[in-house]
């Protein structure tokens, strides 16, 4: 079984990182031949398929690396500086499993995977510059609304700043903020459906996490880079910026379940402002309970909204698989303008992305 569940994460790494396809494949082969890798996933051998055991095999072995306990491995790394030697990986692997087995236990069973993906922020962006045009235009407002934004599952809070970021348009136009350190490339098709000009003001942020990382500190900040694919550098340089950015600009999150944070702070109306309920790769890890009790709280707030303290609902999730890949849909609704909105759709990581407007039931 936990060979498979390998074999499968080795599968799913094969397009985007030829490094963690072949740690993979050779730690599959291994854990069936009862090598070290079975000593190192030892207390593993019955986690549920979820909680993607092969990916908690490569972040640990990742994390050693970025720990600088592993040089004769850290060469094979891009992430580190090195260039990974596929037909010397295993060599290089198989004693370091053998000298930190002990370590590396203890790291694959206390880890979860979390990714905190930066690159969403871009469809965030647009999709708030949407609402908060669309509500002003269904209240009668010149001005956009400012915006309260309050994101679940919001994981080291990177994608809490979206108006910190500049947004670099193939057409030579950056949006956002263009001295930001973070510039993303959002890889658009289309353009997001409302005023690019108009100022994005955001009054409040927030976030909830059952299990929130705080990149603040040397831990954390190691916690999200080790499951970043050692030889994905485009997303490494975003994260690294998007940590460093997030310490000059401190937003907390805070642990707890989603619904119980949301009625609380939903409890709080902020008159003259759009409050924006958000959440980004979450819903799937969500228990069923929890999920009835989320819809329960935020169609309460929803019936309480009014044009001077509206409520949206905007969320980038996987809906659809397409030609075996999931399709990530950005979708808005806005209460009590009853506006419902399928905005567009892209990739796991928010770039790229195709704005395309449809009416959402
Ligand atoms: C894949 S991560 C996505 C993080 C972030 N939203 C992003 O897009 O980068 C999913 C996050 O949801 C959190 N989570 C799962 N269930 C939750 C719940 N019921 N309440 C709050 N957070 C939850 C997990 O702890 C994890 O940090």
């Amino acid at each position: 079984m936990l060979v498979e569940l390998f074999q499968d994460a080795a599968r799913g790494c094969r397009q985007r990182s030829p490094l963690n396809h072949a740690l993979l494949t050779a730690a599959a082969e291994d854990l069936a031949a009862g090598g070290v890798t079975a000593s190192v996933m030892a207390g593993s051998e019955r986690d549920r398929r979820g909680t993607v055991p092969g990916l908690r095999f490569a972040g640990s072995l990742h994390r050693l690396v970025l720990e600088g306990k592993a040089p004769g491995l850290a060469k094979h790394y891009p992430s580190v500086g090195g260039a990974t030697d596929l037909g010397n990986l295993w060599a290089d692997v198989e004693p370091v499993l053998a000298e930190y087995a002990d370590e590396l236990r203890g790291l694959v069973r206390s880890t979860v995977v979390q990714t905190n993906e930066p690159g969403r922020t871009a469809p965030l962006y647009g999709g708030l510059l949407v609402a908060a045009g669309r509500a002003a235009q269904a209240a009668g407002r010149t001005e956009p609304y400012p915006v309260r934004l309050l994101e679940i599952g919001a994981s080291g809070g990177l994608n809490l700043r979206p108006h910190r970021v500049g947004y670099r348009l193939s057409d030579g136009r950056v949006l956002g903020d263009k001295r930001s350190r973070l510039q993303l490339d959002p890889e658009w098709t289309g353009l997001p459906p409302t005023d690019l000009d108009a100022p994005l003001e955001l009054v409040e942020r927030a976030g909830c996490d059952l299990k929130p990382v705080d990149v603040s500190t040397l831990d954390g900040q190691r916690q999200l880079s080790s499951f970043v694919w050692p030889d994905q550098l485009d997303r490494w340089r975003r994260l690294q910026r998007a940590m460093r950015l997030a310490v000059d600009d401190p937003v907390k999150v805070e642990r707890a379940a989603g619904p119980d944070w949301l009625r609380r702070h939903l409890a709080q109306p902020r008159p003259g402002v759009l409050t924006v309920v958000w959440h980004s790769v979450v819903w799937q890890y969500v228990s069923p309970a929890q999920r009835a009790q989320g819809r329960t709280v935020l169609a309460e707030a929803a019936a309480q909204a009014t044009p001077e303290s509206p409520l949206a609902l905007l969320v980038y999730e996987p809906r659809e698989r397409v030609g075996g890949l999931f399709r990530f849909d950005l979708l808005l609704r806005l209460w009590p303008a009853g506006i419902s909105l399928h905005l567009g759709s892209g990739s796991g990581h928010g770039i790229p992305f195709t704005w395309d407007e449809q009416r959402w039931s």
